[in-house]
C-alpha cells in the first residue's frame, strides 16, 4: 500500500493534549512544525493564541479540554504547513472516531473549517460559529480558527458561549 503524502514528513503522530476525562473535547485541523516535533496539539502560535483565549474565558485548558486535530500528521509542501487533503482526512477518521467513543465529551468546539466540514456543516462560519448544533447528543459549537484573522472579541465570545453551555 502506497503510503499517504503526510506520512512522509512525520516525526511525531500528533494524538492528543489535555484531560481525556474532560466533558469538552476541541477538534482542530492539523499539526504544525511544532506539534511535528513534539506530539502535542496546540503547542505552536496558533495553540499559544487558543490557551490564551481559553484561560481568559476561565477555562483552565490542560484540565477542562481534550485537545485533538481531524488529521494526525502534519501536512507539508515546501516545508510549510498546508491544508490536509482529502484522503489524508479519511485515512485519519477512524482514530477521531475511536477518541470521540473513549473521552464522550459533551461538547465539541469544531476549531476551523476542516473539522466544521467533516460534521457536514455546510454553512459558511460567519453564519455559524459561536452556534450550538445537536449531533447525537453531543453539542458541536463551531468556531474560527486561530489563524483566521478576525478579531479577538468574536473568539473570545464563541468559547465564552461555550462555557454558558455548561462544559465546566
Ligand atoms: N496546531 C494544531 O494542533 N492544530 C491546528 O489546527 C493548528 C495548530
Amino acid at each position: 500500500m502506497q503510503s499517504l503524502c503526510f506520512m512522509k514528513n512525520r516525526i511525531k503522530s500528533v494524538i492528543s493534549r489535555g484531560n481525556e476525562n474532560a466533558k469538552i473535547m476541541l477538534i482542530g485541523e492539523a499539526p504544525g512544525k511544532l506539534e511535528n516535533e513534539t506530539g502535542k496539539p496546540f503547542v505552536g502560535k496558533s495553540g499559544q493564541q487558543l490557551n490564551d483565549l481559553l484561560s481568559k474565558v476561565g477555562f483552565n485548558p490542560e484540565q477542562d479540554i481534550y485537545f485533538c486535530n481531524v488529521v494526525k500528521c502534519r501536512p507539508v509542501k515546501n516545508n510549510k504547513d498546508r491544508k490536509p487533503q482529502k484522503q489524508e482526512i479519511e485515512s485519519c477518521v477512524k482514530y477521531l472516531n475511536a477518541q470521540i467513543e473513549v473521552v464522550k465529551p459533551e461538547i465539541i468546539i469544531l476549531c476551523g473549517n476542516t473539522a466544521k466540514r467533516l460534521f457536514k456543516i455546510n454553512e459558511p462560519m460567519k453564519t455559524v460559529h459561536g452556534s450550538c448544533i445537536d449531533y447525537n447528543k453531543i453539542k458541536l459549537v463551531p468556531v474560527y480558527h486561530p489563524r483566521v484573522s478576525i478579531t479577538d472579541e468574536v473568539k473570545f465570545n464563541d468559547l465564552k458561549k461555550v462555557k454558558k453551555l455548561g462544559g465546566n
